[in-house]
This record gives C-alpha cells, sequence and structure tokens, in this order.
C-alpha cells in the first residue's frame, strides 16, 4: 500500500480508483514552506495540478521514500524535471485527457473576441443597448495562425477550417507531413505568420525558448486586414501557458490599437494579482485558466492520472512519463 499526496485536488472517481486498489490518499494542499522542510518525506506519490510547484530544493528534500511524481493534466513547467530524474522519480503526466475541453475554450475565446460577447455583456449590466459599437468580424475568410501544432492546435484548426478560416501554422518540431495534411501552411520563420495571420492563438509548451515569443515586434508584424480584404483587426488568444506572451507589449497594443482583441486563460502570474491593467483593458477578456477545467476532463485527467502513478508504484514503466529520457 502506497501514501499518495494529491495536492491540488482530484476527480472523486479517480481517489477512488486510487484507494480500492489499496492506496491511502492525503488529499490536502500543502505550502511551499512545508514541502521546502520535508513533508513529501511521508510520501510515495505525490499529484499536483498547477498550483503545487515542485523546485529542485523541493524534490530533493523529499527523501527516498517518494517514487513518482504525477501531474494531472499537460503542462509540466511547475515542475523540475532534471531534478527529478536526478532524484530517480519519474515524472508522469496526462496528455491527452483536456484535449477537447482546451479546444472548445480556444474557440470560445476567438468567437468571444470577434462579436464583443464579453464587452456587450459588461454594458448590459450597466442598462447599456451598444448595439452601433459592437459590430464584430466573421472568422469566414480570415487567416488563423496556430503557434505550436500538437493535438490542441490541431483540433481548434479543423473546426476553424468549418468556418471557413485559412490555417498557418508555426511549429519547428512538426514534420511537414503533418502540417500538408491537415490542410496547413507550415511556416519556418514565426515572423512570417505574424505578418500572414490576422488572428493568432498560442499552443506551445513555455519554455526559455517561447518565453515571451509573442512580443510587441512580433504583434506589429500582424496586417489588421484579412485576405478577403476586410479590415478585421488583430485578436490573439491563449489558452496554453503564461509567459509565452509578454503582457506588458499585449496591453500596449491594445491600447495603440495595434491589437483590436486579445483573450487569455493563462497569465504570467496565476492568480492575477489585482489591479493588472491588462484585465481590464474594455478589449481584452479572460478566464483563470479553466482549459481543462470540465466534468468530462477532470473525470479522464483523475483517472489517467491514477493509472499512471498506480503504474510507477507496482514497479513498471508509464507511458507517459515525461523525463524518461534524463532517468539514469
Ligand atoms: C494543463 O496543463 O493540464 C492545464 O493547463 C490545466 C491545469 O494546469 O490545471
Amino acid at each position: 500500500m502506497a501514501r499518495i499526496a494529491v495536492t491540488d485536488g482530484m476527480a472523486q472517481d479517480a481517489v477512488a480508483l486510487l484507494e480500492q486498489a489499496g492506496h491511502e490518499v492525503v488529499l490536502d494542499f500543502i505550502e511551499p514552506d512545508a514541502l521546502l522542510a520535508g513533508a513529501l518525506s511521508d510520501f510515495d506519490a505525490i499529484i499536483v495540478r498547477s498550483a503545487t510547484k515542485l523546485s529542485r530544493e523541493i524534490i530533493e528534500q523529499s527523501g527516498d521514500r517518494l517514487k513518482v511524481i504525477g501531474r494531472a493534466g499537460v503542462g509540466v513547467d511547475n515542475i523540475d524535471l532534471v531534478a527529478a530524474a536526478d532524484a530517480g522519480i519519474p515524472v508522469v503526466n496526462a496528455p491527452r485527457a483536456s484535449t477537447q475541453s482546451v479546444i472548445e475554450l480556444t474557440i470560445g475565446h476567438l468567437l468571444a473576441c470577434l462579436r464583443h460577447i464579453p464587452r456587450a455583456d459588461r454594458g448590459m449590466r450597466q442598462d447599456k443597448w451598444e448595439k452601433k459599437a459592437m459590430k464584430g468580424t466573421e472568422l469566414f475568410g480570415k487567416n488563423l495562425g496556430l503557434i505550436g501544432f500538437g493535438r490542441i492546435a490541431q483540433g481548434v484548426g479543423s473546426i476553424a477550417q468549418l468556418f471557413g478560416m485559412e490555417i498557418h501554422t508555426y511549429d519547428p518540431y512538426l514534420p511537414s507531413k503533418v502540417a500538408k495534411d491537415q490542410n496547413t501552411t507550415l511556416h519556418k520563420k514565426v515572423d512570417t505568420l505574424f505578418q500572414t495571420c490576422t488572428h493568432i492563438s498560442i499552443h506551445c509548451n513555455y519554455n526559455d525558448e517561447t518565453h515571451h515569443l509573442v512580443n510587441a515586434e512580433r504583434i506589429a508584424l500582424m496586417p489588421g486586414k484579412s485576405f478577403d480584404g476586410i479590415a478585421c483587426g488583430n485578436h490573439i488568444v491563449n489558452c496554453a501557458r503564461g509567459g509565452i506572451i509578454d503582457e506588458k507589449a499585449l496591453l500596449a497594443a491594445l491600447e495603440s490599437g495595434e491589437l483590436s482583441s486579445a483573450a487569455l486563460d493563462v497569465f504570467e502570474q496565476e492568480p492575477v494579482p489585482a489591479g493588472n491593467k491588462l484585465v481590464q483593458h474594455p478589449h481584452f477578456h479572460g478566464t483563470p485558466h479553466i482549459g481543462a477545467a470540465t466534468l468530462e476532463a477532470q473525470a479522464r485527467v483523475g483517472r489517467d492520472i491514477a493509472l499512471a502513478v498506480m503504474t510507477v508504484l507496482d514497479g513498471g514503466q508509464a507511458e507517459t512519463t515525461v523525463n524518461s529520457h534524463l532517468l539514469k
């Protein structure tokens, strides 16, 4: 029987799955100070989402008992993968479980941007009938640039094609055949994607390479006019990770009118500090990192991560181990 810390919550069915297998599940957030003081040395496994950060210092304080780290979700930027591998600890995630939910949220944000849905709603709550100020544009006939072209971006691309959008992508790791099969133009340089697309959605990982990949210079390249001749303005959506967009540059572009709208589900600092000017800009709307927050995704994430963690605890190798290349 293993003792498993679940620090950022997990679907009840997944907890039951672990308990039915005879494991003890401790469902409780552990403060960073307690983690640094070695709180994990009492556990065989820990399952986190994005709130718990597992730094090298914390992993090094975890002692010999910890056998596996589970990330209930996709992004592993809150876990020091090298430090985990140095300690001989596999990190496993649930990469496919939330794909559909993030696709749907991205499309929702895109449509909300172009038809001013959040702004119109804010006005109605103040008894305003701002019909003339809410003239929008269609997705039809516009170029959508997808930065990163993994499962989520491909799903977004397929739906956007049904709306009549042309899909462009920048993904330095993508075999050109995949882009071709998806009827998508693959750009070798991210700058040409910005030059070509009035609508951009982010779907890459956050790392040193992608830090502030969306910056003032690149936003300035966006054409503001679509290939069908409509002055549709420029629009950016990010449901991937904070830090890929330079938020100061995003706000400046909204203020100057270079960008007509922006919608973020993820931020450089989460939770977003009170009084954040970007969040208050009338042409911005946001959601508090809810890409995977659906009943369906959380049920899948919980089941997938519980199974992966139990595979490692049973001495096996989970298919979704993300630091296997680093383990000695
Ligand atoms: C993920 O990486 O799975 C999502 O961003 C959801 C989350 O972090 O909670």
